[in-house]
């Protein structure tokens, strides 16, 4: 009898459900909006390589180390490394607290795709994109530090946290995992019909060509494969807690890997498929103004916010095709921004023994109000972009590698996990698997780490003043490592331990190790 799981704790009725609830993650504004220009900025066809090497050997063994890590313990990031090794329990706060702060600018994008949704119909931004997407819209003023709140931002925001928290309100089973089910095959047929109508625009090829034109030299500069990496976990959703959490949903017996080769197959196809999409556009854009893909392909948050609205002015039937790419945007989005919420919550429910519903309106509302606060301001733009690469360049990628030290190196728990795994899914992870994570992954990725922690503290970001990188990138970086401690320091409650340990003990793996199966 499995007497195991707290009363609140919640479940996925399937695994499909899971599947849904674990694509619906995975696949979001990292695969649309980020992947095609972080691949054009680093070396366009040859960051390829680098990204399926980083799939490979960190991407999928990593998300495979979550699931086990979750589902072992039925516990939240924190829960879950505190019963791998206590001392590891501040790397699943600091997880967590990488989750909280991608929440908040994560939220500001969607609401911005949900304008563009509407502004793509009469193509509000005239015949200039870029002025209109920082000026008309944004008002950004020079990178700074300002509280000045910008209205027409202020009320798509609060309203996509009005749904993300609604939908969590509706729980795990009957909010996220319902929610994926039908959002994700909605998202597959729209984008689908963009990329197949983006390949028939005069000049695709063009496009295409300027995405998978290797340029082998990029393959020598470390930062190229740092971007890989953070790319492959931004984009697969693991390193900041959000597998944990949602593999600690799963019931007892379910077939983990098969799960995992399902959700990062179908996470990269969706990624590889989007960036084919927005290239092959950008390259009709390109043969219409008669110029280079590179000078149409704006870098970073541009691609989608002012490249992409030119082209939709550019194109025949323009609006609509605008409508469906913002609304893919908005899905793939929601979808994920729920899962990234879901981290803190599920870590201060088990921590605080906070009710489901109370949970969600404490931590969500601050991470709401946090999200209004800063986001919606005439420097929101740069604010955004500075936590986004600290939290994924140095923040996910860090959390990576000191989890795997301290749970690998130390703890010696990878041969437990590797068992847990084993023991319940179709597909057999042996010692290959920890070899990579525990040795090259492990190494590989702290020697990256160190050397973005080094370009960073001597030339900045992006021309950003020294406020912006100070307070945005490592106070925030600062203020997360404090708390994490901070937070491991206070007592679980008695009984979410003894759930916790009763959940390993009831675990498929230990019964075998105890001939009790
Ligand atoms: N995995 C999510 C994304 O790709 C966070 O956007």
């Amino acid at each position: 009898m499995s007497s195991t799981a707290t009363p609140q704790r919640e479940v996925f009725a399937t695994r499909g459900a899971f599947i849904f609830a674990a694509i619906g993650s995975a696949v979001g504004l990292g695969n649309i909006w980020r992947f095609p220009y972080v691949t054009y900025d680093n070396g366009g066809g040859a960051f390829i390589i680098p990204y399926l090497v980083a799939l490979l050997t960190a991407g999928i063994p990593l998300l495979f180390f979550d699931y086990a890590m979750g589902h072992r313990s039925r516990g939240s990031a924190p829960l879950a490394f505190r019963m791998a090794t206590k001392v590891a329990e501040p790397i699943g706060w600091f997880q967590t607290g990488v989750a909280f702060v991608i929440g908040i600018y994560y939220a500001a994008i969607i609401g911005w795709a949900g304008c563009y949704m509407f502004f793509s119909l009469n193509k509000a931004w005239g015949d200039d994109a870029t002025g209109f997407f920082t000026g008309t819209f944004l008002h950004a003023a020079d990178p700074g530090v300002s509280f000045e709140f910008v209205p027409g931002i202020l009320i798509p925001v609060i309203l996509v946290w009005i749904v993300t928290l609604g939908i969590l309100l509706l729980g795990v089973q009957n909010g996220i995992a319902r929610f994926s089910k039908i959002f994700i095959p909605l998202l597959v047929i729209l984008f689908l019909a963009l990329v197949i109508r983006a390949l028939f625009l005069p000049g695709a090829a063009e496009g295409l060509n300027a995405l998978f034109t290797p340029d082998f030299a990029a393959l020598a500069d470390p930062a190229v494969w740092i971007a890989a990496y953070g790319q492959i976990f931004f984009s697969l959703s693991i390193a900041f807690g959000i597998m944990i959490t949602y593999a600690s949903y799963l019931k007892r017996k379910t077939n983990l890997t098969g799960s995992g080769l399902v959700v990062a197959f179908s996470n990269s196809a969706f990624e590889i498929l989007a960036g084919i999409g927005v290239f092959a556009a950008l390259g009709f854009m390109a043969s219409t103004q008669g110029a280079e893909v590179s000078d149409v392909a704006d870098s970073g948050i541009g691609l989608a916010f002012m490249a992409f609205p030119t082209l939709i002015s550019e194109m025949p039937g323009g609006g609509l095709f605008g409508f469906a790419f913002f609304a893919c945007l908005v899905f793939a989005g929601l979808t994920s921004l729920i899962s990234i919420v879901q981290v803190p919550i599920q870590a201060l429910r088990e921590k605080f023994s906070l009710g489901n519903k109370s949970s969600i309106l404490i931590v969500g509302g601050v991470m709401a109000l946090i999200s209004i606060l800063l986001m919606p301001t005439v420097t929101g733009l740069y604010v955004l972009d500075t936590i986004d690469a600290w939290a994924n360049n140095l923040g996910i990628v860090g959390a990576a590698v000191v989890g795997l030290i301290v749970v690998g190196w130390f703890a010696r728990k990878l041969p437990v996990l590797r068992n847990h795994l084993n023991a319940i899914s179709s597909f057999k992870v042996g010692w290959f698997w920890m070899i990579i994570l525990g040795g090259v992954t492990t190494l590989v990725l702290a020697y990256m780490l160190i050397h973005q922690i080094i370009l960073y503290a001597t030339e900045g970001y992006e021309e950003y003043p020294a406020n912006v990188t100070g307070i945005f990138g490592w106070g925030m970086i600062g203020l997360l490592i404090v708390a994490s401690i901070v937070l491991s320091l206070i007592k679980w409650p008695k009984k979410t331990l003894e759930d916790a340990d009763a959940a390993i003990a009831d675990s498929v793996a230990e019964k075998e190790l105890k001939g009790e199966h």
